[in-house]
Formats: structure tokens, C-alpha cells, sequence
């Protein structure tokens, strides 16, 4: 099913020539859709816009979709759609499965590497988007059809287990019987060790070697340090609500393997050579070489992301790469995907993206920190949250906070306003859907049935509501592309506001007939929409508040 835009397009392009490229239009007087196709035309006709949208409208056979189109002001054309239009779509969404979100003809496989959080310390505030904004992604492009494949690439490899295993032994700990929290504590100890004592600092490089070379000892320590961080990050995943599983697990560790075999292959194919001893790959636009292996023999951060790059794409076989990270990652990306363009492993058919998002602020407007200058944990942000609130609404307060701005922004972790249940926030959405299940909920106690079917369209409040929900499908497609998710908060906001004038203006179970009829079936496909959308946002949408 097209959607009524790109009906309307193909209707205009069929006479103009070229893509009208529409618009929802900006004010009510304007109707529904605008068109600048005439001004654009205009200059290469070298004919006045308005004349140029006058022929265009004379030739234009629209009048099944349309009210007769109108030429405003330097020449735009403004389109409104007939209430019988606006009502079929409505219809049409909710005998939908999929609430108007067209399915792609061309699904791909998308592989979203976010939250990583690092074994043997706690999620910290940074962990909260990433771990949100990726969730988000997966919901999206699934629901639209694609193949998501999550890869949760955790910071368990480094030369920071030499010293954690170390400072185990040395202490005697059973480091199966941490949790995440004392896992932490010891790493501080081992860091503090490490740095005050020489001797200490010696064994602990020794480990890492040890380690790397598969020490038994060494490897059972290692591996109880990750498994009890992951039963905590787990304990987080469950709290946020969001889909990662053990199953999407892709640590740094799991390309050990294949660190040999990627620097041998980029220097076989000539794109990294031997400068001073490391080997390094020089690309453009960048003011250091990558480098892939130290002089010392040793590899380090980048290296592994030059594997999983090429595991992704040869072996998940991914069509589009999405990254999501701090926006300080930024140029680290750019030149893992230069390099990997430059070796043949990225080809030009496969996207591969960075999406970094800003900080969050703590309410003097800085870095968010703890009284004693450590940086917030995640688990500190949701229990505030959760003073406030019960645990949906707290979570939605959250999410919607850090999605409804864009990506790249920081915001200020303002807990008070984060969960009102009015203004731009989580909440007044929950509320909003759950004022719709109420509406139905009495209709369906007061016998009034269930109707299904839109009919009567005659209050401006009514098709301003119908006309959001028509386009609910084109919204969702949009952040698939943009990967901007405060597009779909913005919408909703919109349908919400949309709604609650409605809700004012129009009576539902106080009215009678077609037009209650009506009605509850607009509420019915309002519902849906809100509960798609907040879903999508990783919400959980509410029956009662
Ligand atoms: N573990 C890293 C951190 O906490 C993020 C890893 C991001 N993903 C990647 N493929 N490098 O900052």
C-alpha cells in the first residue's frame, strides 16, 4: 500500500515532470500538503511560478484524492485531502498488523553495535544512551521489516586484566562470588596498586602475557570477572526494558583470533605498511595514521574494531553498519570505516555509520557527577527516577528525555520535569494512550461496541487527528533512514496535543449515532498509533495512570 504522500507525488511528478518534493504543510490554512514544484520550475521555464502551477494544477487529475488544489501566494500548490481520503487511511491503519508501517521490499541486515559497556565496572550515565538510542534503532528497523542484528561488543579484553587478576590472587578473592559492584571496588584497588607499587606493576604485566597466551589460571579468573559482570549488566537490561540478550553478546575478546589474520591481510593487499617499526594504515583527511599493531608486537583498540568490521560484513553479512557511541568516538569511526573502505572489507554497498550522542547534565548544566566528583552511575539515574515515579513512568520520563532532543545534543537530566505527565515529556504520551483506553473501555461497558470504521470527518479537530495518523507510517520510515528518533517523539507529541483538542472539542460517548461511531473508532486507531510509537521508543504504553 503506498502511502497517501507518494500517491499524491506520483500524481503531481506525472504532469510536472519532476519530484514535487511535498510537504506537510506548515499551517492549517494551507491544507494539507504544499509543493514548491512551480517556483523550482519556474527558473528554467523562465515563466512566472504562479503561471507554471497554473498549468500544472489545470493538467493535474487528482479530484479522487483532493479537494480542487489551490495556488498560494509566490506559487505554491496546497493540496487537502477529502475527509472520505483522510477516513479510508484511517481504516485502513487499523485492519493494519503492522499500524501503517509499510514493510520494505528491499529488507537488509543491519548490524547496531551499542551499549559495550567495560567488565569490572558498573553502567555508567554514557551507558544510558547508548544502550537507549541503540534499542530504539533495533525496534525501528525491525518493525519495518529488516533483519537487526544487535552486537553488544563489552570491554572484556586489555591489559587491564593483568592487573585485576592479579590483584585476585593477591588478595585471595574468589572472583566468582563478586558482584559488579565489588568488582568495581577491586579494580580500583588494582589500579591504586598498580600505580604505588613497582613489583606489583611488573606481575601484573607479566599476567597480561600469561593471559594472552591462555594460562589456564589466569583465563579462569578472567572469565569469572566477565561473568559476574555480566550478570549485573544484565540485572541494568532488564531494568531499562530493553531487547539485548546474552545472545547479542560480541566482546572485544571474541576477535582475538582474528587480530593475526587482519593485519597480515591489510599488509598483504599493500593498504597498511611498516612505519618505525608499527604497522599502519595512512588514509586521507585524518592528521594520524591508524595503528594497527605496535611496534612492541602489541595490538590495541582500533585493531579490534578493523575485525569486527570485517566479521560484520563478511560473515553476518551486513548491509548497513550503525554505531552507536559518544560523540568523542566520532573520529575513531570515520577512520575504522576509511580503513576499511581502503582494504576492500567495507564495499560501496554497505553504509556504515556513526551515530554519537552528547552528555548528560547534571542540573548546574555540567558533566553529570556525584557528590564526591565520580561519574553518575545508571542505576543512580533510574532510582532517582523512580522516587518520583512508578517504575513505567520513570523509564518513560527517561527515554523519552534522552530520544525527543537530537542525538548529538546534551540535555539536562532534570528528573522533576521529566516526569510531569503535561509539556513534552514520556509521561503526557503514556497519558495520552491511556485516556484513549479509557474512552473505549467505558464504550465497551456501556455497550456501545467496538467500532471499527471511520465515517464522519466534519470537525476540523477530527481530521487534524486523522491527517497525523495518516502519516504515521512515513515517520517511522524517516528515522529508519535519518536515524533521528526525536522525529517520532516530535510526531507523537503532536498526536498527543492533536488528541487532547479533540478530546475537548469533539464529545465521544456523549454524542450519538455515525458520529460517536466515528469516533471511538479514531480513538481506536489513535490508541494504536501511540502504543506503535511508544513502543518503538522502547515505552511501555499504559491502559490505566
Ligand atoms: N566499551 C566502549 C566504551 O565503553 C564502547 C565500545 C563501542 N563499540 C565499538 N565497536 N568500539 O566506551
Amino acid at each position: 500500500m503506498s502511502s497517501l504522500p507518494s500517491l499524491l507525488s506520483e500524481r503531481i511528478q506525472a504532469v510536472a515532470g519532476v519530484d514535487p518534493e511535498l510537504r506537510p504543510a506548515t499551517k492549517p490554512q494551507f491544507g494539507h500538503y504544499q509543493s514548491n514544484v512551480a517556483l523550482r520550475l519556474a527558473k528554467s521555464e523562465g515563466r512566472p511560478p504562479r503561471e507554471v502551477a497554473a498549468s500544472i494544477v489545470e493538467r493535474l487529475q487528482i479530484d479522487d484524492l483532493c479537494e480542487p488544489p489551490e495556488i498560494a501566494g509566490p506559487g505554491f500548490i496546497n493540496l487537502r485531502l477529502k475527509t472520505t481520503v483522510l477516513a479510508g487511511a484511517v481504516d485502513g491503519l487499523l485492519a493494519d498488523p503492522h499500524t501503517g508501517i509499510a514493510q520494505t521490499d528491499r529488507p537488509q541486515t543491519v548490524v547496531i553495535d551499542y551499549s559495550a559497556p567495560n567488565v569490572a565496572k558498573q553502567m555508567h550515565v554514557g551507558h544510558l544512551r547508548t544502550t537507549i538510542i541503540g534499542d530504539c534503532f533495533n525496534r525501528v528497523l525491525t518493525a519495518l521489516g529488516h533483519r537487526v542484528i544487535p552486537q553488544n561488543h563489552i570491554g572484556d579484553w586489555g591489559t587491564q586484566f593483568g592487573m585485576l587478576v592479579e590483584e585476585t590472587l593477591d588478595e585471595g578473592i574468589d572472583a566468582s562470588a563478586l558482584t559488579l559492584a565489588e568488582a568495581e571496588d577491586l579494580y580500583k584497588r588494582g589500579s591504586k596498586h598498580f600505580r604505588e607499587d613497582e613489583e606489583f606493576a611488573t606481575r601484573a604485566r607479566k599476567r597480561v602475557v600469561a593471559l594472552q597466551s591462555g594460562d589456564e589460571q589466569t583465563r579462569k579468573i578472567w572469565r569469572d570477572l566477565v561473568a559476574v559482570s555480566l550478570v549485573g549488566f544484565n540485572a541494568t537490561y532488564a531494568r531499562l526494558n530493553v531487547k539485548l540478550t546474552d545472545d547479542d553478546l560480541a566482546g572485544e575478546s571474541t576477535y582475538n583470533d582474528d587480530l593475526a589474520s587482519v593485519a597480515a591481510e591489510l599488509e598483504a593487499n599493500g593498504t597498511a605498511v611498516i612505519d618505525d617499526g608499527a604497522l599502519c594504515v595512512f588514509v586521507e583527511g585524518f592528521n594520524a595514521p591508524m595503528i594497527v599493531r605496535k611496534s612492541d608486537g602489541g595490538y590495541g583498540y582500533s585493531i579490534t574494531d578493523l575485525a569486527a568490521v570485517r566479521h560484520r560484513i563478511r560473515d553476518l553479512h551486513a548491509n548497513r553498519l550503525i554505531y552507536v557511541t559518544d560523540v568523542r568516538q566520532a573520529d575513531h569511526f570515520a577512520q575504522v570505516f576509511a580503513v576499511c573502505r581502503k582494504a576492500g572489507w567495507l564495499p560501496d554497498d554497505a553504509a556504515a555509520e556513526h551515530v554519537g550522542y552528547g552528555m548528560v547534565l547534571g542540573p548546574d548544566g555540567k558533566p553529570y557527577k556525584t557528590r564526591d566528583g565520580k561519574a553518575m552511575l545508571l542505576a543512580d539515574l533510574l532510582d532517582m527516577a523512580e522516587e518520583k515515579a512508578a517504575p513505567p513512568i520513570a523509564l518513560a520520563a527517561i527515554k523519552y528525555a534522552d530520544l525527543s532532543n537530537g542525538l548529538n545534543k546534551d540535555y539536562v537530566f532534570d528528573v522533576d520535569r521529566m516526569v510531569q505527565t503535561t509539556g513534552n515529556t514520556g509521561p503526557y504520551l503514556q497519558y495520552a494512550h491511556a485516556r484513549m483506553s479509557q474512552v473505549l473501555r467505558k464504550a465497551e461497558a456501556e455497550g456501545l461496541g467496538s467500532p471499527e470504521t471511520v465515517t464522519v470527518l466534519d470537525e476540523p479537530a477530527e481530521q487534524t487527528v486523522a491527517l497525523l495518523l495518516s502519516r504515521y507510517g512515513e515517520v517511522v520510515d524517516e528515522v529508519a533512514q535519518t536515524l533521528q528518533p526525536h522525529r517520532l517523539c516530535a510526531y507523537l507529541y503532536d498526536l498527543a496535543v492533536a488528541v487532547s483538542t479533540f478530546y475537548e472539542q469533539c464529545p465521544v460517548l456523549k454524542s450519538a449515532g455515525a458520529v460517536r461511531n466515528s469516533r471511538l473508532a479514531l480513538c481506536r486507531a489513535v490508541k494504536q498509533v501511540l502504543a506503535s510509537g511508544l513502543d518503538l521508543l522502547g515505552i511501555e504504553a499504559l491502559d490505566r495512570m
